[in-house]
């Protein structure tokens, strides 16, 4: 193993007390032999922002997906709490996680309304659904999670395909926020808005996010709102990880690293990079 491989799992395994969320080891080889994932080992803890960072095709999707089971493991284990994901416990883990997707994921044709409860399905009989039968509770706080990512009352009659991608978001963020979730799982979600937006967008996620103590890991492929907005930056690279620190250290040296494979010359030992 290399050396900044080993200091890595070393200040990993420090960690893993307090984490929320524990990836160990995972592998993910595709049939064509790819590794997607080769030998994860991350922990992130409580409430935080977590930033995965890296080039496309680094892995990024495939540990998100691995939270919620769909990425379906070679090898390791990824745990969440106290429970490690099996196929028992995956139903059970499931409801713990809502899931932010960068094309926003709503049906366009439905309510803002029916696209926010839709995030409550697997809570509710699926003929109640059909019918759009949502109990009093769930009504209610639909109302609320739409009135906390900022549109109006107004907004929750209106289909989902008269909004703004950046209003769409909101709703695809508002939908994850209905069941309390402990984790969220943002995959690129600000990859299809405007800057200005986006960086609304990613501000909003995180201070509701954070009201509600839920733990967040989010990739992304703009490094500048990485820095702004990020607790830590995980940075993978060909499916390993190749930081993990808080941003403050993601210098435009980790940077060139991550992107580029670029081991500079008189670099600063990795010590200063694995924080
Ligand atoms: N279903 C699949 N079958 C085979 N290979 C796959 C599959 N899904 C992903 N891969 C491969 O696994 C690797 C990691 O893909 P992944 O989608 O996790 O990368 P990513 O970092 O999310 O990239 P991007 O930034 O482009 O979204 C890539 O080489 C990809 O081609
Ligand atoms: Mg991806």
């Amino acid at each position: 193993m290399a050396a900044a491989a080993i200091i890595n799992a070393a200040l990993a395994t420090g960690r893993e007390g307090q984490a929320h969320l524990s990836f160990r080891g995972l592998r993910k080889v595709y049939a064509d032999g790819v590794a997607a994932l080769d030998g994860v080992t991350a922990h992130v803890a409580r409430g935080e922002f977590c930033v995965v960072l890296g080039p496309s095709g680094s892995g990024k999707s495939t540990l998100l997906r691995a939270v919620n089971g769909l990425t379906d493991l070679t090898a390791g284990e990824m745990v969440l709490g106290d429970t490690v994901l099996t196929p028992k416990t995956l139903h059970s883990i499931r409801r713990r996680v809502a899931m932010v997707h960068q094309q926003f994921n709503l049906v366009e044709r439905v309510s803002v309304a029916a696209n926010v409860l839709s995030g409550a399905v697997a809570e509710v009989p699926g003929w109640r659904a059909m019918l759009g039968w949502y109990p009093p509770a769930l009504r209610q706080r639909t109302c609320e999670v739409v009135a906390r990512v900022g549109l109006d009352e107004l907004h929750l009659t209106r289909r989902a395909s008269a909004l703004s991608g950046g209003q769409q978001q909101r709703v695809g963020i508002a939908r994850a926020l209905l069941l309390k979730p402990e984790i969220i799982l943002a995959d690129e979600p600000v990859a299809s808005l405007d800057p200005a937006i986006s960086r609304e967008v990613l501000g909003l996620l995180r201070e509701a996010a954070r009201e509600q103590g839920a733990t967040v890991l989010c990739s992304l492929h703009q490094t500048d709102l990485a820095r702004e907005f990020a607790d830590r930056i995980i940075g993978m690279r060909k499916g390993r990880v190749v930081f993990d620190g808080k941003p403050a250290l993601f210098d435009a040296r980790a940077e060139a690293e991550l992107y580029e494979g670029l081991a500079v010359p008189g670099a600063e030992p990795k010590e200063k990079i694995y924080a």
